[in-house]
């Protein structure tokens, strides 16, 4: 009866980018999330489509879309509500807009703030009861299903098939198209000397028995890496990419010790190399969660010595953390790093690591700053940062005086910006 139905909803990408109205606002998931051939079939229809902008709502596009083509302009708004690369670059052309907020929050936006007329995912081919799997983004994907009009799915059978609450029902699809194109990967990561010192650091502040969430970026990365002489980690993550599954494979992560979701690794997207999505296919050990539930500090807090490591820009010397945009150059979003500073705060013996390299720009520039760069966004509050680790030390923050915290940042900077970080310390009293 389900492949009956399949084949009734079927047709090209081309018919469905023809269903979508101009004036609608459309969102898919996550990162790979996006139907690479829904949405440039709907870049080629944008171009005859007459009327008011498509809009298109994504976090963290690794697709060169349609919404990011100079020669559309006008004819769609795109909206990043986190950039990397592609999104980045099309701010910076002003071809894109930018949603600030938590990523938490992002299920609730829509419906609470934005009516959403068109939902778009990429999803695994259906199982035989007539669900697909969103693969590898749980975040959003539910939520969108719900609130949205009209429901198109694109199935492509390089998407993993994943567990969690992540499914959705051909029942409740308008329609759907197939497109047999291996997902985006990411760059396998490179691991340079810094990073490897800084994981190195913060590996010997990780008890075995830890749960663990990784970060966006090289060092979250590189510390997943020195991790694998641990015993009994668990996973409890928003991002789930590389150096879970090196810890899974190696021993390291068991899921035993967990006070939460025994015996799984929680995640609410995934994105690497194509190892990552090889392991997650009918891997009943991971799960994948919306993101309102993952990134909630409160849930996060049920793990008993959470370890929350995440990557920032620069840090000031009060300990402000910023980590979206390089003074007025806008670089990323807040995703979940404070809900996961907030979350290991509250959990019993947790804690939570900010990290980055001590300089930037070939060691031409401190990353350890008296002020932090004009237009600079800041992310963690000075009042929720716990540590601060560069490859030259960590600097304990939490419950330090003001002048504690500029003595300790100091210290982990590079020597070479030592004494005149020494000096604007003392013109600000800090010293
Ligand atoms: N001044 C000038 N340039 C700077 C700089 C500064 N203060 N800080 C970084 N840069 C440059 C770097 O030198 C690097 O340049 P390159 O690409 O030419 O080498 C570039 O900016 C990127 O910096 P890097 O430290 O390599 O960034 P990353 O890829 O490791 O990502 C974040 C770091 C902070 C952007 C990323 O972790 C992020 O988006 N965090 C926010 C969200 C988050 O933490 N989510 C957590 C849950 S997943």
């Amino acid at each position: 009866m389900e492949q009956a139905l399949y084949q009734e909803k079927l047709c090209t990408a081309a018919e469905i980018a023809e269903q979508i109205e101009s004036g609608s606002v459309c969102a898919c998931g996550t990162c790979l999330s996006e139907p690479a051939a829904i949405t440039a079939a709907l870049g080629a229809r944008l171009r005859t489509l007459d009327g008011p902008a498509v809009t298109h709502h994504q976090t963290m596009p690794v697709y060169p879309s349609a919404f990011f083509d100079e020669a559309l302009a006008g004819r769609y708004t795109a909206v990043s509500w986190f950039s990397t690369g592609y999104a980045r670059e099309a701010f910076a052309r002003g071809l894109a807009d930018v949603m600030p907020g938590y990523y938490r929050d992002v299920p609730a936006l829509y419906g609470e703030e934005i009516n959403l007329d068109v939902f778009y995912a990429a999803v695994s081919p259906m199982d035989r009861h007539g669900y697909f799997s969103f693969g590898t983004t749980g975040a959003e994907c539910q939520a969108l299903a719900r609130k949205a009009k009209q429901i198109f799915l694109e199935v492509n059978p390089h998407m993993p098939r994943t567990f969690g609450d992540q499914q959705i029902h051909l029942s409740k699809v308008t329609a759907l198209c197939e497109n047999d194109a291996p997902l985006a990967a990411a760059p396998p990561v490179q691991i340079d000397p810094v990073s490897e010192k800084i994981g190195a650091l913060i590996a010997g502040e990780i008890p075995d028995g830890a749960t663990l969430q990784l970060g966006i970026g090289a060092i979250p990365a590189a510390v997943g890496l020195c991790l694998r002489e641990k015993r009994d980690l668990g996973i409890h993550t928003e991002l789930f990419s590389d150096s879970m599954v090196e810890l899974i494979e190696c021993g390291a992560v068991t899921n035993d010790r967990k006070t939460l979701h025994r015996g799984k690794s929680i995640a609410t997207l995934a994105y690497g190399t194509q190892r990552v999505y090889d392991f997650l296919h009918e891997n009943v050990g991971v799960e994948f969660y919306p993101v309102n539930y993952v990134n909630d500090p409160h849930v996060i807090a049920k793990n008993d010595c959470f370890v929350s490591v995440n990557a920032c820009l620069e840090v000031d010397l009060w300990g402000q953390v910023a980590s979206e945009s390089i003074g007025t150059r806008h670089f990323s979003g807040t995703g979940g790093q404070v809900d996961f500073v907030r979350g290991a705060r509250e959990s019993k013996g947790g804690r939570s690591f900010i990290a980055m390299p001590s300089t930037a720009k070939g060691g031409t520039v401190s990353r350890i700053k008296p002020v932090l760069t004009a237009g600079a966004i800041v992310t963690t509050s000075k009042n929720d940062v716990d540590a601060v680790v560069t490859e030259y030390g960590i600097a304990r923050l939490r419950g330090r005086t003001a002048k504690q915290r500029a003595t300790a940042l100091i210290a982990i900077a590079h020597p070479a910006f030592r004494e005149e970080l020494t000096y604007e310390a003392k013109q600000m009293n800090l010293m």
